[in-house]
């Protein structure tokens, strides 16, 4: 079948289109479109997202970026689609409506069954996706064996840890009790007066001590909530302490020490997710760990990853998604919109009017 999926929970506007073919033994998943537009440069200037500029530039992108999938694809929208799925939550209000409403009118005027995915699914699921124009095949039996999996969802909104036992049965375990990683890496580097998105310029500024100036050492930061017995995140602390650090710094300082404090605040982030989560996976037991959402991009934090599981002679399969689905994207969309609809009983229709937007939605 073929699936188009729209994404517009936060700056970016994406469109997907996705041919997932199922048969007895197998699924056959080619993405053929992951369109994007990013609206960083417009919101960089305010340091974050600005919701009502995000709503602008989504109405703006929406139509360009249907009539390019379309046109790219060679298809009819009213003779090839067989199913629309739109990110429902959580997102920025007026960034998800934009989506959403652009989806149920589609839905409405072609007559095509719609469903509603949860943005976290999305991240969640996105490890089972191949590069654009691979398909690739996973047996029932396969996608079985991924299960009981442990999910690490780290973005510019959230830190969470979930545990799934299968596809459609997720739990949330962990959850950050203030800012979230992305946030922190957002907000620290706009202390250190680095651009925004912060995870990207942190990560840059980061490698950069590594390779060329070890002697400008500075004090450890804290890895907060690190040996706490649950499995929640706390990463404010980490801010005000970046935020203090770098008052006490003279000019001169402040700009020579940007690599290390990069650095230590990538090293502190990194080291509270990769031990938490790896306790989540002993204690859960799970055969699986996905990583997904844009801190999931972090090269340093999946390097972490490796190591520990090397160490701790872990027997798990580590699944990072490839980089392009980490970030935010439709085609994400579409395969938790695909599952979804696999779900349901073939009498049951999916209506334009049964979807809405949800601000505050996890799974
Ligand atoms: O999933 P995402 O694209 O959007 C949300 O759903 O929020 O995540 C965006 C977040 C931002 O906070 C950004 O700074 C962070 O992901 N990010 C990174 C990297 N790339 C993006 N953080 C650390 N390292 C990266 N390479
Ligand atoms: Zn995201």
């Amino acid at each position: 079948m073929l699936i188009f999926s729209i994404e517009t929970s936060c700056d970016e506007t994406s469109l997907g289109l996705l041919e997932i073919t199922k048969t007895r033994a197998n699924f056959f998943i080619k993405p053929l479109s992951n369109l994007l537009i990013s609206q960083i440069r417009i919101h960089q200037k305010y340091g974050g997202v600005v919701p009502m500029l995000a709503n602008r530039e989504h109405l703006k992108n929406l139509p360009f970026l249907f009539k390019k999938i379309i046109k790219e694809n060679n298809i009819s929208f009213k003779k090839d689609i067989d199913l629309i799925t739109v990110t429902d939550g959580p997102g920025l209000m007026p960034a998800l409506l934009m989506g959403v409403n652009f989806a149920k009118t589609l839905s409405w005027y072609f007559k095509k069954p719609i469903i509603g995915v949860s943005h976290l699914t999305g991240h969640l699921l996105s490890f089972l996706l191949p590069p654009l124009q691979l398909k690739k095949s996973i047996s029932h039996h396969q996608l079985k064996n991924f299960f009981p999996l442990i999910g690490l969802i780290v973005s510019g909104g959230h830190s969470i840890l979930v545990y799934s036992k299968k596809i459609g049965n997720y739990k949330i375990i962990g959850e950050t009790l203030d800012d979230a990683a992305g946030e922190c890496f957002d907000k620290t580097a706009r202390i250190l007066g680095l651009s925004y998105p912060g995870g990207p310029a942190i990560a840059y500024q980061a490698n950069k001590y590594k390779i060329q100036d070890t002697r400008y050492k500075i004090q450890t930061l804290p890895r907060p909530m690190i040996n706490t017995k649950d499995y929640n995140f706390s990463f404010s602390g980490l801010k005000t302490a970046v935020l203090y650090l770098y008052r006490k710094l003279t000019e001169k300082e402040k700009k020579f020490l940007i690599p290390a404090i990069a650095f230590e605040i990538q090293e502190s982030i990194t080291d509270v997710l990769v031990k938490k989560t790896l306790r989540a996976v002993k204690d859960f037991k799970a055969k699986t760990l996905v990583i997904g959402g844009g801190v999931s991009a972090n090269l340093r934090l999946r390097e972490k990853f490796l190591e520990e599981i090397q160490k701790q002679k872990l027997k798990i399969n580590f699944m990072p998604p490839i980089l392009d689905y980490s970030t935010d994207n439709a085609i994400m969309i579409g395969l938790a919109g695909f599952f979804k609809y696999l779900k349901g009983t073939s009498s049951k229709r999916y209506y334009w009017w049964k979807i809405d937007a949800y601000a505050n939605k996890k799974f």
